[in-house]
């Protein structure tokens, strides 16, 4: 998918030279993960609007603590968005044309686990995932790396005369600003962690942003460090449930942010960022940003 994101990535970037100042979030960093993970799921041009507030709204429901309102418009969502994958699925079914390298939905569609294709209900989940596990994170990654490098203003004029640095400069983005920060499990037996017995069926929320500045594994942790090597962070968890769409995230990363820097080697925040408020994932709203 390289040749295609950064197609998509030099287009916006053509689009953005009118500009003086814009909002990063809206104007750049939502709009790679909305082609790529349309894309992803059969193009559905008409509806690609609706999907960042499906996002928003079902990741919203996600946090340890949620208000009643956050929860019902994070089902609403999980309907409306079922809804439309629904006609798309049915759509898809009806006019089996070759997927294209990349296209995930209609390898889900005509591929088999165990011997059976998945059902309808299969599908709609599948794609609902999709969306909430590669959108919103995206999205997040491209906007707080530029977060963390207008942070250290040395580190962005390090990477603006060494390019060569964006592969590490985003694995301490990934580290320093994970666009997930806490991850979930529960225990399947009795165990012993941290000196604490829990029983079988214990909740654990797992800080993957408090792991990540471990000064017992990465020295200065609050400090950036585009060139941090070894850096061994869990953004994307690992074992068993590890990221599978981490190679993915990272091109997308590297590219986005590495063209962004060449291209507008002047860029500066314009004003404070606005936070996205949530505690499960972190991101922004809006980043105004000036290029010249
Ligand atoms: C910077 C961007 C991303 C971050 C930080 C991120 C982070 C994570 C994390 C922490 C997990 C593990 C969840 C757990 O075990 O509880 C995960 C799982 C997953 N991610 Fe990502 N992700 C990103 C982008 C993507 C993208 C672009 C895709 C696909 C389009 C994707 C697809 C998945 C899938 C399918 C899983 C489930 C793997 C499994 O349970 O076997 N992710 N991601």
């Amino acid at each position: 998918m390289e040749p295609l994101i950064e197609k998509i990535v030099d287009g916006l970037l053509d689009r953005l030279s009118d500009l003086r100042t814009l909002d990063l979030v809206s104007e750049y960093a939502m709009a790679l993960p909305t082609e790529i993970i349309s894309f992803m799921l059969g193009k559905p041009e008409e509806h690609r609007h609706l999907l960042r507030q499906y996002s928003l709204n079902i990741l919203g429901a996600l946090d340890p603590v949620v208000s009643q309102k956050a929860l019902d418009a994070g089902n609403t969502s999980v309907s409306d968005f079922g809804e439309m994958l629904e006609d798309i699925i049915d759509h898809r079914r009806k006019k089996t044309v070759a997927s294209s390298d990349g296209e995930i939905l209609m390898s889900l569609i005509v591929g088999e686990v165990e011997g059976r294709k998945l059902t309808t209900q299969e599908l709609i989940q599948n794609c609902i995932f999709l969306l909430n596990a590669g959108h919103e994170t995206t999205i997040s990654l491209v906007a707080n790396s530029m977060h963390m490098l207008f942070q250290a203003p040395d580190q962005l004029n390090r990477l603006i005369a060494h390019p060569e640095l964006i592969d590490t400069a985003i694995e301490e983005s990934l580290r320093s600003q994970s666009p997930l920060q806490i991850g979930n499990r529960v225990t399947t037996a009795d165990i012993e962690l941290g000196g604490k017995k829990l029983p079988a069926g214990t909740y654990l929320h797992l800080s993957i942003a408090g792991a990540n500045r471990d000064p017992k594994e990465f020295p200065e942790p609050d400090r950036t460090d585009i060139a941090r090597k070894p850096n061994r962070h869990v953004a994307f968890a690992m074992g068993h449930h590890v990221c599978l769409g981490a190679t993915l995230a990272r091109m997308e990363g590297q590219i986005a942010i590495g063209k962004l820097v060449r291209r507008f080697p002047k860029i500066v925040s314009a004003s404070a960022a606005v936070s996205m408020g949530l505690a499960r994932f972190g991101g922004f709203n809006s980043m105004p940003v000036s290029i010249y």
